[in-house]
């Protein structure tokens, strides 16, 4: 088989990516290692940027989206008892969306299959070859037998356990990474949210998260150490535990229920560099990780697909090179601000036992300087937005 750009993943870079230059008259194929039943199951991101959501109205995947997708013009952030609105409209005439990424990930899937989009699910073994050549091609194994596609670029969308970036010679990649020392374990529940926007809970039992997908499906996150076990935690002993961590008036008001899905995520910095190799490409998670904190993750891989689509759009339609070379640069120079902030937000919130007493004191002051600083609060609003690409 070829093909001009061969993409590993079917994740919303890939999905998004190969959705994108359809729309130019650029051919792709997708290659991706799981079904698309268990690739559709993920639940993962919930709040979107406006670049993203604009990104996803050029990739024409909007319709769903503008309907169901609830605008979110601030939200709260908890401490010593208190709740106080960051307002990110006042502060920045901007918002953000609260839209699931399995939602998106849904309206890519049937937006590829209207367009008649390749994608290969369950292919083996995928491997790229040939990255520091003109003539690259990727190898996979589907059903026993073995395939190969020649393209004139790979984009590797794999997420951080892909192959792509694995591909790249150790002596050519530099990584750079914070994993800390414990995880979130979230709960997905068929139960009106407890408040209209989300809460960031700052508490000495530990961070807790109030999100929502709808009207009627929250989500939400507690702190916990990160080789718990699941097992440990049935329904009950989640919804007490993040009863106390919230303020009175939510913790009165949450409606807790059964839940739905129930996971721990581990929580990771992460950057490799460069994020291009010859003729592969990285975009989002095979490139970078944040913790979850600042809801970073799909949006870095959305304006990560924003640039290379419109390199290579550039490359095939203008036969401009210039955009291709700049890809990693100018993918960075975004990707470190978003690495910044999610490791701030990570930190201003969360419990670290191993800051001493010092620590979890300086922690309060600057929450409480936070939301009574004007340039503070503009500060986080500014980066929750979303940078501008
Ligand atoms: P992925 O979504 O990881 O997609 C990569 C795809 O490549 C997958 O479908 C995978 O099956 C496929 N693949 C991997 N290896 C191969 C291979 N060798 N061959 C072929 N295919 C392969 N972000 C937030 O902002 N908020 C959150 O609450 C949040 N929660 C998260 C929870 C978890 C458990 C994880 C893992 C991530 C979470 N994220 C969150 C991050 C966000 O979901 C990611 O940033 C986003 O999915 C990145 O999209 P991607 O397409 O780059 O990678
Ligand atoms: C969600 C996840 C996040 O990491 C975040 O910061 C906000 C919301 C969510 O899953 O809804």
């Amino acid at each position: 088989m070829k093909t001009q750009v061969g993409i590993i993943g079917s994740g919303p870079s890939g999905l998004l990516l190969s959705q994108l230059l359809d729309l130019q008259g650029i051919e792709s194929v997708i290659l991706e290692r799981q079904s698309r039943e268990h690739v559709m199951g993920r639940i993962r991101a919930g709040v979107i940027e406006q670049g993203t959501a604009d990104l996803l109205r050029t990739a024409q995947v909007h319709a769903r989206m503008d309907r169901e997708g609830q605008p979110h013009d601030g939200v709260n952030i908890a401490f010593n008892g208190e709740r106080y609105r960051i307002d990110f409209k006042g502060l920045t005439g901007s918002a953000v969306m609260v839209y699931g990424q399995t939602e998106i990930t849904r309206d890519l899937f049937e937006a590829r299959d209207a367009l008649g989009g390749t994608i290969i699910d369950e292919a083996e073994d995928v491997r790229p070859h040939g990255i520091d050549t003109d003539s690259p091609y990727l190898t996979y194994r589907k059903h026993g037998e073995a395939h190969r596609i020649d393209c004139d670029f790979i984009a590797g969308c794999d997420g951080f356990h892909g192959v792509s970036r694995q591909s790249i010679p150790a002596d050519v990649l530099h990584t750079y990474e914070k994993v800390y020392p414990f995880g979130w374990l979230g709960v997905l529940s068929q139960t009106p949210p407890v408040a209209d926007e989300l809460i960031y809970a700052h508490h000495a039992r530990g961070f807790a998260l109030c999100s929502m997908r709808s009207a009627t499906l929250s989500r939400y996150y507690v702190q916990c150490p990160v080789d718990e076990d699941l097992a440990d935690w049935p329904d009950d002993r989640f919804w007490d535990e993040l009863r106390r961590r919230l303020p009175d008036d939510a913790a009165e008001a949450l409606v807790t229920g059964p839940s739905i899905e129930k996971s721990i995520a581990p929580l990771r910095s992460f950057v490799a560099e460069p994020m291009r190799f010859g003729r592969l490409f990285l975009a989002g998670d095979a490139a970078h990780i944040v913790p979850p904190t600042g809801a970073k993750g799909l949006n870095l891989a959305a304006s990560d697909i924003y640039y290379l689509s419109r390199a290579l759009t550039a490359f095939y339609k203008d036969g401009q090179q210039a955009l291709l070379d700049a890809y990693s640069e100018t993918c960075l120079r975004r990707v470190w601000k978003a690495e910044r902030f999610s490791w701030w937000m990570t930190t201003l919130l969360h419990q670290f036992p191993e800051n001493g007493a010092f620590g979890a004191r300086v922690q309060l002051a600057e929450l409480d300087y936070l939301v009574n600083s004007k340039a503070a609060m503009t500060a986080l609003a500014e980066n929750y937005i979303g940078l501008p690409y």
